[in-house]
């Protein structure tokens, strides 16, 4: 992934400058083009000559440098990049790129790319939880900057906490994944993936419906996570007010049965997560609007398709992996499992729906994932976080079992 790809790795003045040699031979040996711009507070840590001879390429220090002005303008050189890497990014140098400071070559660079920007901080622990410096992640964060740890630990100036810079393969991890993500290309590349999501609506005459309190924002979710590992990802959608996912094929049905119908023909796939709501009864035929009498009418109720138990039969099509969701109100984990049994599926993510669990329409849960072999108990999370952390999980999988 990190082949003749060109980084501009601009480094500043922390102590975790002395990782960037390693940094630099980790890159070269993927292939990587790595161009440095050396600050003045970076060049107390690292010299010079170490990060020309490690990248094989001249050092930039100096804005104003006639000789480097003659050869590389700052414009060009902060142009000629696929990424510019901040490695370390102190408080110093983030709180320059809030503000759109340009006084030395490295914020002058910042200012003129228009390529991605990453940047890996590293600062001691209060100057990193300090109000300033998180307001001015958060900006980062907002204008699109990617940003790569720190992590905790043991920090250089003697006390512990966050501010460590990342360690060398978790940056070179973040930029694979950059470049992979930007080649549209992931861990899931070459797989397909068929997600259920949404209620279903069940007419009872031409004007009503039956319909449930599905918002379709978990499915939609783990369309788009799977879609951004690199799947090939189709979504069956019961009416929502979801937008469609980038990246995704998208099928809009109104009822269960349309639902079994497009995700049949959707098949075959590897990997398969029903997340509708799908509603168990669809209503016998009443062409006619119901009008009111004396007697209320009685609704002629018949099963709709199991969908998940339908995709998850066993079978040479039966797809790799399986994934239902079940929504429970009492003995969530015992159900779960049953469920689990009863559908033939690999995984069941399991919720809590009883009332004031507020998932239904809202934006987090607490789920379990529920295999054969275990139950695993994830903290509260944002929907859109829960459905990373799936793709995640089915990544792995497919990594190990497809
Ligand atoms: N499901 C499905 N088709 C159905 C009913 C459910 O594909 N007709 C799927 C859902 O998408 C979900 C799982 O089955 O992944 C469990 O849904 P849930 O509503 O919790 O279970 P039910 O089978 O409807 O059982 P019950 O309502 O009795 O708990």
């Amino acid at each position: 992934m990190l082949e003749n790809r060109r980084i501009l790795l601009i480094v500043a003045g922390g102590i975790a400058a002395v990782k960037v040699p390693d940094l630099i031979r980790r890159l070269r040996e993927r292939g990587a083009l790595v161009r440095c711009i050396l600050t003045k507070g970076g060049a107390q840590f690292v010299t010079p000559l170490t990060l020309a001879a490690l990248s094989g390429d001249k050092v930039y220090q100096d804005l104003f440098s006639l000789t480097d002005e003659a050869e590389m303008g700052h414009i060009r050189l902060s142009r000629e990049a696929d990424i510019v890497l901040v490695a370390p990014a102190t408080a110093d140098i983030m709180a320059k790129m809030v503000a759109g400071q340009a006084d030395d070559l490295a914020t002058t660079a910042l200012l003129a790319t228009d390529k991605p920007v990453m940047i890996a901080p590293s600062m001691n622990v209060m100057m990193w939880t300090h109000p300033a410096t998180q307001a001015n992640l958060q900006t980062l964060k907002v204008r699109e900057v990617k940003v790569v740890g720190p992590s905790a630990g043991d920090l250089a100036c003697g006390e512990v906490g966050n501010g460590r810079m990342a360690e060398v393969p978790t940056i070179i991890a973040a930029l694979s994944r950059f470049f992979q993500k930007s080649a549209g290309q992931g861990p899931l590349t070459g797989f397909r993936a068929l997600v259920t999501s949404g209620p279903t609506h069940e007419p009872i005459d031409p004007v009503r419906y039956i319909a449930n309190r599905s918002s379709g924002k978990q499915g939609h979710a783990v369309a788009a996570a799977l879609a951004e590992l690199g799947a090939n990802v189709t979504l069956i959608s019961g009416p929502t007010h979801e937008p469609d996912p980038d990246g995704v094929k998208v099928t809009h049905v109104e009822t269960a049965r349309q639902m079994m119908k497009a995700c049949a023909e959707a098949m075959p796939a590897e990997i398969v997560v029903c997340a509708a709501a799908v509603a168990d009864w669809s209503v016998k035929g009443n062409v006619q609007k119901l009008k009111k009498g004396v007697k209320s009418p009685a609704l002629n109720l018949s099963e709709n398709p199991d969908i998940l138990a339908t995709l998850a039969k066993a079978g040479p099509l039966r797809p790799g992996l399986v994934v239902g969701f079940a929504a429970e109100t009492e003995n969530l984990i015992e159900n779960a499992q049953l469920k689990r049994a009863k559908k033939n599926c690999d995984w069941v993510v399991a919720n809590d729906v009883s009332p004031g669990s507020d998932t239904f329409g809202g934006d987090s849960k607490t789920v379990h994932l529920v295999t054969a072999e275990s139950v695993e108990s994830w903290p509260t999370l944002r929907k859109r976080a829960v459905a990373e952390r799936l793709a995640e999980r089915i990544a792995a999988y497919a990594e190990r079992h497809f």
